[in-house]
Order: C-alpha cells, then structure tokens, then sequence
C-alpha cells in the first residue's frame, strides 16, 4: 500500500520543463484529485538522467521506483497500473537509485540534487546540510584555508587553480573590505551543471560561500548568474530569502558574531563575462571588458578590494569538504586531479545528462558504458570537451583518462568537464571555422591578436577549405594560431587555437575537400 499521502516527485529542472514536466505534474494532481487519492507533488531537482525526464519517481516499498519519460497522456494509465505502489508500466525505470547510471557515479557535490526539494531548508538540515558552515565557524579563517588546500580541490570554471592558494591569498591580503563572488554565467557550450545545482540544491552554493566568507573575512558575496537561467534565479532568491530568514545569512551569521550578506546579479550576456576579471568589470556595473592581470582579483578584484573569485562546483564542493573532512575528498581521484568532476554529458549521445564521477574514468567509458553511444547509432567520430575553447579529440583519445594534467599533456583541457559528442557525419573543418567565428563573435575587443586575429582566422580557414593556395594559408593560419595563443589577454583569444589546430591535427582530410 502506498503511503498516505503518497509522495510524487516530478523534477521542477529547467530541462525538465523544457521536455514537459509541468503539464505531467498537472495531470497527475488533477488525475489524483479524479480519483480521490490523496498526494503530496514535490518539485525537486533533476537526477540528471536527462533522457529519462520528465522523469516521475514515487516512494513504494522504501525505494524511489522511476517512470519515465513519462507524457501527460501516460497519467491516467500509471494510475491505473498501481504506479504509487511501484506498480508494472511500459514506462516503469525501477528503483532509480539502482539505474547503472546512477549507481556507478560517486556523489559528493551533487548527493541532495535531484533527492531532496531544494527549497525545504529543513531537508537540507537533515542531509549533513550546514555541518560544514558549523565546522567552519569552529575552526576558523586559517584551518578553513587549510582544509581546503589539504582537499586539493582545484577550480572547476576551467583553469583549475587551487583554491585554497586562492582563497590564502585573499586571507592573507589587508584590506577594509573583501568580497566572494561566485561565477554563475556559465557560457560554455554543453555545460549545465552549475545551473542543476543551484535549480536542484541551491543551499549547497549559499553554505559554500558563506563558508569562504568566513574563511576570508568577507562581509559580502555576489553570485553573478547568466541570464538565461530564470529557474536557477527563482531557486536562489528563495534559498537565500529563506536563509536570511533562519539566521544563516545577514548580520550575525548563527550568531557567530559574522556579518556576510549575499545578492544574485544577473550577467550582461556575454561570453567574455563569464572570464572572472570581466565579470568583476561587469559587477561593478561596466561593460564586461577582460582586465590586465596582475593586479590578480584575490588582491585587488571587485571595486579594488580582495576578492574570491569561484565557480558555483568549486563553492559548492566546500560544504562537503568540510563536514567529512579533507582527506575524505582527496580519497577520490587521481594524480593532482582531487576529488570528483561533473562531467555533463551532450551532442550527438543516446544518454546525455549530469554523471558526477572521481577523476579518472575514461572519455571511452563516459561516452559508451555512460551515454551508450551515439544517438544517431552512427559511430562517434569526435569530441569537444571543455566548452567551445577546447580540443577535438579523435577515437584515438578516447582512452585518455579525465584528469587536468592527462588532458594537458594531449593538447587537450577539461575545463568545465562538458563533453559533446559528434558523429561521423560531422564537417571538422567547419567545426573549426566554428570555433573561430565564436571567437571573432564573443571578442571583448581588449586586445588586437584576438580582436583581428580571429576575423582573419575565419577568412584564413575559408580559403583553405576553398583549396585557395592551400599550402600558404595552412602555414599562415598556423601562424595567426601561434600569435593568439601566446599574444592575447585572456583564455578567449589564448585558447581558441586549440579546437582549430585539433581539428586540423586529427581531421586534417576534411580540410582537403575542394
Ligand atoms: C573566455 C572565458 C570565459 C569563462 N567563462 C567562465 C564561466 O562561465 N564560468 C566560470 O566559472 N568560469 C569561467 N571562466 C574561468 C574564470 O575566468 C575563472 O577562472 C573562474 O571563474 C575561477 O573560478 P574557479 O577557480 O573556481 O574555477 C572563463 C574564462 C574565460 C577565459
Ligand atoms: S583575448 Fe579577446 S576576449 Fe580576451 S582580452 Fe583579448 S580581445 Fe578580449
């Protein structure tokens, strides 16, 4: 027998939504309400089986059981079929936990998403949720910084920077005020997981940052969100409203004494923005141009003072390292790569989503034991991974473990750990064009070898593709890659060299068509 009320939860994620959630959620109250059966619909965050939603999940026999992708037209059926009792349907997935997808991964940031709602500060509480902030308020500035480093966690915005050496650096720097910032504008292509954490957890964010706070001396925090994501904004105005609320924010934070205060501001919708010096440019209200550094943002960021600067993973990964304690992260990984990945999963794939994983696993192993090939059935010919500034990478690669230093020595970055996948109907010369043209687009127009460079960069790939004096124009282009990456600002112009010259490197055939 179901329990009373039973329990529904349909995913309130933004791809859930965008695959019809909603209308699911609708037709089950009203069917419910039909038959006079009382239930409880929770709108959780995504389990991010992304090919499963909108996924329904019901407790039955002390289990999630799953159905799914379940459409409007399906309710009054899995009604029929006893599905509150986890009852036998064509769309019935089975304990959702036991899903091979699910049970291989190691959830460490991501443990609550898709399990817990994400606006019941209560649940959070009851998931191990603001133990770490408890600890931190203990131990002080200093061991915080020093459970950190010990973690060896590294930045997950893509340069993968130690944040506990950054986060010294601005304990460590004197000043009237500091600042943490949480970069929230991920603009890579095929990256999400910022945004299912803070649609499916967003407590998790808010805790990690008033962790750093506490360990810097900041007063004030900022998450500078992209904004296109209005699920995302809704979930943190409510966590921290409700936060603010409970004592966990404002002026005494759990009266430990510690003021720190925390705002969303909405990105200006720019790639660049997303570049942490830009972004404090566009903070502090001006057109999201990249600064020269040094001065670094951990001495002199945010309106001159000290200021941390981190993706919502790296923030979010705090809370955890916290409570369970440096060595317990540091368990998982390998090499100097510490820890685990959210390795978001696109493209031409049967099962994209959300795997959280410890460094290690293969690009192999996530494209076929994970997303089980191509969703065309056609073999998979190439990956980018690491958003629109990483590297093609061909079959021949796909045993390179996800590790920052295995990727370095390929050519290769992890980045932000977004993978999509292309089939063997994909033009890699026109991936490279692509590539260029993205950078001529999202310029900031700061610095010449990119600002230039990449609008001759297209000129220079068409003409090759045309079989223009081929022989020149490869040399040339080879040239003009060699001054963006050493010559340019910021990664935009630096790392734009990459797709184009792996593309060249692993396809050069589809460069040689005209
Ligand atoms: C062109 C460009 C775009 C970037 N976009 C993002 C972004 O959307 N989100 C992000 O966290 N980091 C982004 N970064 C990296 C940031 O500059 C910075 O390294 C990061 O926010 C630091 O946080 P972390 O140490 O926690 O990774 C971008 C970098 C470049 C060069
Ligand atoms: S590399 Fe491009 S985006 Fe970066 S500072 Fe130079 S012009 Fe701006």
């Amino acid at each position: 027998m179901p329990q009373t009320p039973a329990r529904i939860w349909v995913s309130r994620d933004a791809t859930a939504l965008s695959l019809g959630a909603e209308p699911v959620a609708a037709a089950i109250a009203a069917e419910a309400g039909r038959r006079g059966v009382e239930i409880e619909i929770v709108r959780h965050g995504t389990r991010g089986m992304c090919w499963l939603e909108p996924l329904v999940e019901v407790e039955a026999v002390g289990r999630r059981i799953g159905y799914g992708p379940v459409v409007a037209a399906d309710v009054a059926g899995l009604f029929d079929a006893g599905f509150l009792s986890g009852g036998s349907h064509a769309r019935l997935v089975g304990p959702i936990e036991a899903v091979p997808y699910f049970a291989k991964q190691e959830r460490l940031t991501f443990e609550r998403v898709g399990f817990t709602n994400p606006q019941s500060l209560d649940e959070y509480l009851a998931h191990g949720g603001y133990q770490g902030l408890q600890r931190a308020l203990a131990i002080g500035p200093a061991a915080i910084v020093q459970e950190v480093t010990d973690s060896g966690l590294r930045g997950r915005g893509g340069a993968a920077f130690p944040t506990g050496i950054k986060w010294k650096t601005v304990l460590d720097a004197p000043a009237d005020r500091k600042f943490v910032t949480c970069n929230a504008d991920e603009g890579d292509s095929g990256t999400f997981a910022d945004r299912m954490l803070m649609e499916g957890d967003p407590f998790t964010l808010v805790e990690g940052m008033t962790i750093a706070a506490v360990a810097v001396g900041a007063t004030q925090g900022y998450i500078y969100l992209r904004v296109e994501y209005p699920h995302a904004h809704h979930a943190l105005l409510a966590a921290i409203g409700t936060a603010y609320e409970r004592g966990y924010l404002g002026a005494n934070v759990l009266a430990s004494g510690k003021p720190f205060d925390l705002e969303v501001r909405l990105g200006a919708g720019a790639y660049i923005c997303g570049e942490e010096t830009s972004m404090l440019e566009s903070l502090e209200g001006k057109r999201g141009e990249v600064r020269p550094r040094p001065p670094l943002p951990a001495v002199k960021g945010l309106f001159g003072r000290p200021t941390i600067v981190n993706n919502v993973i790296s923030l979010a990964s705090v809370p955890i390292i916290l409570r369970k304690g440096s060595a317990f992260y540091r368990d998982f990984g390998m090499g100097k790569s510490r820890g685990t990945l959210t390795i978001q999963l696109g493209g031409n794939i049967k099962r994209g989503g959300l795997i959280e994983k410890a460094f290690g696993a293969t690009v192999r192993e996530i494209l076929y034991d994970y997303g089980g090939g191509s969703a065309s059935g056609r073999p998979i010919r190439a990956v980018q991974i690491g958003g629109p500034l990483g590297a093609y990478l061909p079959e021949s690669q796909f045993d390179t473990p996800l590790d920052y230093e295995a990727f370095t020595e390929i050519g290769a970055l992890l980045g932000h750990g977004g993978i999509v996948a292309f089939d063997d109907t994909v033009d890699m010369a026109y991936m490279a064009r692509y590539a260029m043209e993205f950078c001529a687009l999202e310029s900031c127009g700061k610095c010449t070898p990119c600002r230039i460079g990449s609008t001759r960069g297209v000129e220079v790939i068409d003409r090759v593709v045309q079989g223009v004096n081929r022989g020149p124009n490869l040399a040339l282009l080879d040239d003009l890659c060699d001054t963006l990456l050493n010559g340019s600002l910021c990664g935009l112009g630096g790392l734009t060299p990459y797709p184009v010259q792996s593309a060249l490197k692993y396809f050069p055939d589809d460069f040689l068509k005209a």
